[in-house]
């Protein structure tokens, strides 16, 4: 009934819309010169587009520059999506960008600054064939998509006995069901074209269990292993899958993860547009994965990665926990925790040598 947004909008009515300059017609010498363009690599078509675009500028000149191809962003109506639809749009790239309110609206006038085209698709993808519509609005464009950001995502907060099994399915469809659908489809016309970049979302708390958020944490650890197992499989076909890996963002993640009393987000957060800046440059440079924003986010993944998922476990509850108490530092929190260690592989070591002697 309304196939472009829950907002039911219809396609006339425009919740699918599209604005860019007026192509001009093209003669043989600039066809010589675009398709030169085009044959390069994504990155280096997107350093070509930004030069010209600023010379352009500087001499007054108006003439739309070549495009340095066509981005996918999803969730980009705020937070790191917006910023990271904006490295695409000041990269050279025309963008679609994808969120569920009418919000992506004004996000996509506020992209339209320069000479790039930026498409706005309002969908919820939650739902497959609102994926599948997304994508047939991406298709009627009529060119590949280049390069895609798969940020889409929210989280909820607090234990799962205490908070609606809704929420926690909404996270499954959106952070894992439609990323996986999404990277399919982008998959299939990249190989074939023998070209694309795509960034996955994932973020810190990929590495270790996630006590009062276990659904979003494990669902990140799905999408970081996704991307790192996608990309091995792609070797070799110009495609490459990066997972960018936030730690705390200020965005509005937290407050609609219902996650504002937990001492996660009362702490120091990196800003999104650093975050995005981080994860445009690591996607161009076709590198796995990338711990944007602060020292700090390293550690922890770092840290993540290498404890036991007992202690790693502990670690993420002290911080995300509803009401819980500061901790007075992360390294605090983390000495006290490899204190107990040797206490705790000890008893490990003892129930493994108990069973093994059964
Ligand atoms: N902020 C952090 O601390 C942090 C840390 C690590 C990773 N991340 C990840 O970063 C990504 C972006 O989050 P953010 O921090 O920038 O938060 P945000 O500002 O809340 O952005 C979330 C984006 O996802 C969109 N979205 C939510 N539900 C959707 C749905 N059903 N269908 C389509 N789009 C939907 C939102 O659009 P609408 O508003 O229209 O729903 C919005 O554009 C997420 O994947 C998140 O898990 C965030």
């Amino acid at each position: 009934m309304f196939p472009f947004g829950r907002s039911g909008a219809t396609r006339s009515a425009g919740a699918v819309h599209r604005s860019g300059p007026t192509q001009s017609p093209r003669g043989p010498a600039d066809r010589d010169e675009a398709d030169v363009i085009l044959a390069a690599p994504a990155h280096l078509r997107g350093c070509r587009a930004l030069a010209e675009d600023v010379l352009g500028n500087a001499l007054g000149m108006t003439t739309p520059t070549p495009t340095a191809g066509l981005a996918l962003v999803t969730g980009a109506s705020s937070g790191i999506g917006l910023e990271l639809a904006r490295q695409f749009v000041d990269h050279g790239f025309d963008v679609v960008v994808v969120a569920e309110d009418d919000a992506i609206g004004t996000a996509a006038s506020e992209l339209r600054s320069g000479s790039r085209e930026v498409t706005h698709v309002q969908a919820d993808l939650t739902d497959p064939k609102n994926v599948e519509r997304v994508w047939a609005e991406v298709s009627a464009l009529g060119r590949p998509v280049t390069a895609a950001a798969l940020n889409a995502g929210v989280g909820v907060g607090g234990a799962l006995a205490d908070t609606p099994l809704e929420r926690h399915l909404e996270i499954v469809d959106l952070n894992v069901r439609s990323t996986v659908h999404l990277t399919k489809l982008l998959v299939d016309q990249m190989v074939a074209n023998g070209e694309g970049r795509i960034l996955i979302t994932s973020s810190i708390v990929a590495v270790a269990p996630g006590p009062y958020h276990a659904t979003y944490a494990a669902s990140k650890a799905f999408v970081h292993s996704f991307a790192e197992g996608i990309r091995h499989e792609l070797d070799g076909t110009g495609v490459t899958v990066t997972s960018l890996m936030p730690g705390a963002t200020d965005t509005r993640f937290f407050e609609r993860a219902g996650m504002q009393d937990t001492p996660v987000a009362r702490g120091p957060k990196d800003d999104p547009a650093d975050v995005a800046k981080e994860g445009y440059a690591a996607l161009m440079e076709g590198r796995p994965h990338v711990r944007a924003g602060s020292l700090k986010n390293a550690v922890m993944a770092e840290l993540g990665a290498h404890l036991p998922d007992v202690i790693g476990a502990r670690v993420g509850a002290a911080q995300a926990k509803p009401g819980g108490a500061d901790p007075a530092s992360l390294k605090q929190t983390v000495m006290s925790e490899i204190g107990h260690l040797p206490q705790r592989v000890g008893s490990l070591v003892g129930a493994v040598g108990s069973r093994v002697r059964r």
